[in-house]
This record gives C-alpha cells, structure tokens and sequence, in this order.
C-alpha cells in the first residue's frame, strides 16, 4: 500500500505510537505496545486496511516512513530535541500534567512551551488532513493534543471528530488558572464527542466551557457556532481476556509460587505497581507502612511488601524529588524492620513485563493502588482480573477513576494516613472467605467492561453525532 497517496477512513492521533522498540542485542525491532489504549484499538485497527495511527516514535529527530507492525498501520511524527524539552516535558508534563492532576505539583506556565505546544499540535492536524479520506472519522487522544480538534476542523469540515482525554478534567477554579485556557477550550469544541474517565471529569469540563465560553450546556450538548460538541462519560477498561490467558499458564502460575518463596514465604504480600510519578502516591503508602511496623500493628516477619515503580519522565521538574523521597522511605524502611537478607520492602525501580505482574497479581494478598488523583488507574483493573479464584483485597484512593466503578474495594482517603493505615490493617488480616463477595463483583465489571467495549462504546457514540 502505497501510504503517499492513501486515505484513510479511520485515524487515531496519540502522542505515542502504539508500538515501542524491543532491543535484542544489537538488533531492534517494532512490537505492539502493552497498555489500555492499544489493546482496546488493536480489535478496530489491526488488519484494518481503511485505518492508520499518528503518533510519535519516542525518540526525538526526523519522522521515520510509514510502517506496518502486526497489522498495525503506523505513521510517525517528527518531534525535535527541543521540541521533547518544550512540548512533551514541558507544557504537556510540567503544565497540563500536574495542573489537571488537581495541581498537586505547582504547574508552571511558560509561552516558550505553549508556543511549541501549538505547533505541535498543529503539525499534527496538517499531517491528519493530508491522510483523512473524505467524510473519515479521526479519533485524537489525550492531553498532549488539546488543541488538535479545533486546528483540524478549520482544515477539514468534512470530518468526524472524536477526543478522549485519558486524565482527569480538573475542577473549574483550578482550570481557569491556565493562560490560554480559551484556546485550549476552542481546541476541544472542534471535536463533534469529547469523552472523559469519570462523571466528575465530564461536569468539570462543561462547567469549563460554560465559563470560558459563555455558552450555556445543555446536559452534555454544548451547541456553538452552527454546531454541536457532545460531552460523555467513557470509562476505559483492560484487556481482561489477555489477563485471563495469562493466569491461565501453568509458567506463569510457576512464576507466582517461584516469587512468593523468594521473598520467604511471608504469611502476607503486598503489591504496588506504579509508574515513579508524584500523582500515583507512592510515598503515602510507604508511610503508612513505616507507620504499622513502628506500631506493632504489622509484623516484619509476616508482612512484605513489592513496590514497582516504573522509570518515567525522568527528566520532568518533580519525578526526581519523588524517587529520591521514596527511595528515602524505603531505605528507612529496610533499615529499621529489615532483618538480613530478608528486607521489607522489595522496591523495583524497573518495568517489567505484563506476564511477569499477572504472576505478583496472581500472587499477592492486599493490592495498594494509593493515587493522590488518577484518571483511571487499569493496575487496579488488572489486579481484579488476575484474582481468579476471587480472593485477594484492593486498596483503593477514592481519588482513582477506578474507584467510580470498582464501588467493593477497600476504598480510602490517601491524604488520610490514619484511615488509611485502618485500611491496609483490615486487609491483611482479612480472611480469604471474607474477601470473595467484594471480589467478585469487582470481577464482574473488570471482565465485562473491558478496553474492547469502551472503544466500541466510544465509537458508536461518535457515529451518531
Ligand atoms: C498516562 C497518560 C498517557 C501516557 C502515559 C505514559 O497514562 O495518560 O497518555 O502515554 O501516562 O506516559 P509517557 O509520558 O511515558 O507517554
């Protein structure tokens, strides 16, 4: 297919490609990335022959030619040095990141990366407009492309637009701090549905617009300028059937046996797995623990706890204050509870692959997903569909969009440290009989909505708008 002159009747623009590099040796190859968004499009897209995906490589310089991974159609974008400095660590995640995550870190406004940001985004629409078969449909993603919908519809009035936003929307009082927040509010009223995580998010965004613009929303249809912008709540799910498969290995079952032993067979586990980011809470819950050893309220001899936290944006204003605090606590930790050789807390700063968390999944007694704000958060929804035999307790921030549907899990405050640490108590000596009920009705969401059927919800939706 010579994609030069193609056109494509379904595009997906994302700030990433769904593919990453996989380096073995000196050889590198394309493989599809892990993750809810790839996993949910991959049914709609691979082998589709009308369908293809912008994004970027992850590496910044010259665009690559169009490729092909496993059926899936990719069509990278160039992203210069300077512009990774301005666009990606700055404005998208040193601005929008932290500002829509409830501010929890100070957002910084600077027009040098709002300037970057914009064109960007606009070379982004310019390379959509060229690809788009007449009347195609475009869904765009995520908080790096705010201003995409609005640039693309002046360019091409034929099209139907469709833009998630995979983070929370924040409350109106903290949006309107953002300068440009008109222009931002024009990029997504280019869109014809908008789709956010949470109910909270979608009344958040329509207060915003209705602050911005003037415009009163009726409901979730905002009508402007000879046209309508649809607002729903669209809650994205895991690829609960890849789960399943995975537990179902007899390798990855050896896997879980082979983990629990190494760690010394302690009567509890517990599991957090986290990128290193300051939203996701990590050093809430090692205090926390810190706390019930020092009290004797936990047992180091009974008691371990695995933290994964996965490299991430190490070069963004905040990530390295937050790995060096946690790494604090955990060397605390270790220091005062560990005994020799068998310390406390085993801290993996490393990712890893999905099998090899199926198998702590699969593993682990009490889960401690502990976000200060997430618009999702699918390692919750992951741990729920690796609990097979429907045990296990999950420790929730209710300031996860999770929370909004995994209404049985142990749900706390994790700017409560009391509470939580009543929580993370409970658990532990939760038996295994008692935990079954909430469990299973988690199961019953996790497996049901799963990543397949929020795109299907999403995109028949946008058919009819
Ligand atoms: C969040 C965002 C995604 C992003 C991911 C990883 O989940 O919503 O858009 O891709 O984090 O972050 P990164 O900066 O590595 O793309």
């Amino acid at each position: 297919m010579n994609s030069n002159t193609h056109r494509w009747k379904f595009v997906v623009a994302a700030n990433r490609l769904p593919v990453r590099r996989l380096w073995q040796g000196q050889q590198a190859k394309w493989v599809p990335s892990p993750g809810g968004l790839v996993s949910a499009l991959q049914p709609v897209m691979a082998d589709n022959p009308d369908a293809t995906w912008v994004g970027w490589s992850g590496v910044p310089g010259d665009a690559e030619m169009p490729f092909e991974v496993e059926g899936l159609q990719c069509h990278p974008l160039s992203i210069s040095q300077g512009e990774l400095q301005l666009f990606y660590e700055g404005f998208s995640n040193t601005t929008l990141w932290p500002l829509f995550h409830d501010a929890i870190y100070p957002p910084e406004y600077h027009r040098t990366w709002w300037d970057a940001y914009r064109s960007v985004n606009e070379r982004y629409a310019k390379t959509v407009v060229e690809l788009a078969a007449p009347g195609a449909t475009v869904w765009i993603h995520d908080y790096h492309l705010l201003l995409m919908p609005g640039m693309l519809r002046k360019l091409r009035g034929d099209l139907r637009i469709g833009f998630f936003l995979h983070i929370p929307f924040p409350a109106r009082e903290l949006y309107i701090r953002m300068p440009w927040r008109s222009e931002i509010i024009s990029g997504l009223l280019g869109a014809d549905l908008v789709g956010l995580q949470t109910s909270l998010s979608a009344d958040n965004c329509c207060r915003a617009i209705s602050r911005i613009t003037g415009i009163k929303t009726s409901g979730k249809t905002i009508h402007h300028s000879e046209r309508t912008t649809r607002v729903g709540v669209f809650p994205i799910g895991i690829d609960a059937d890849r789960v399943q498969n995975l537990i179902a290995e007899p390798t990855v079952q050896a896997r879980a046996v082979e983990i629990r032993e190494s760690l010394g067979s302690p009567s509890t586990v517990m599991l957090g797995v986290d990128r290193l980011d300051y939203t996701k809470g990590i050093e809430v819950r090692m205090r926390a623990f810190r706390e019930l050893l020092a009290e004797g309220r936990l047992s180091p001899e009974n008691c371990v706890l695995i933290q994964i936290a996965e490299p991430s944006r190490s070069q963004v204003t905040g990530y390295a204050a937050v790995r060096r605090e946690v790494e604090r606590l955990v060397g605390d930790v270790n220091g005062n509870f560990g005994v020799m050789g068998r310390p406390v807390v085993h801290y993996l700063h490393q990712s890893h692959p999905i099998s090899e968390l199926v198998a702590m999944y699969f593993m682990a007694d009490v889960m401690l997903v502990t976000p200060l704000r997430d618009g999702m958060n699918l390692v919750a929804k992951e741990y729920v569909a690796s609990r097979a035999n429907n045990t296990g307790v999950l420790v929730l921030s209710e300031f996860a969009g999770a929370a909004q549907e995994l209404r049985t899990a142990e749900l706390i405050n994790p700017h409560d440290i009391e509470g939580l640490k009543l929580a993370i108590e409970s658990a532990v000596h939760r038996s295994k009989t008692d935990c079954t009920p909430a469990m299973k009705s988690m199961r019953r969401v996790v497996l049901t909505d799963t990543a397949q059927r929020w795109a299907e919800r999403f995109l028949s939706q946008l058919e009819t708008c």
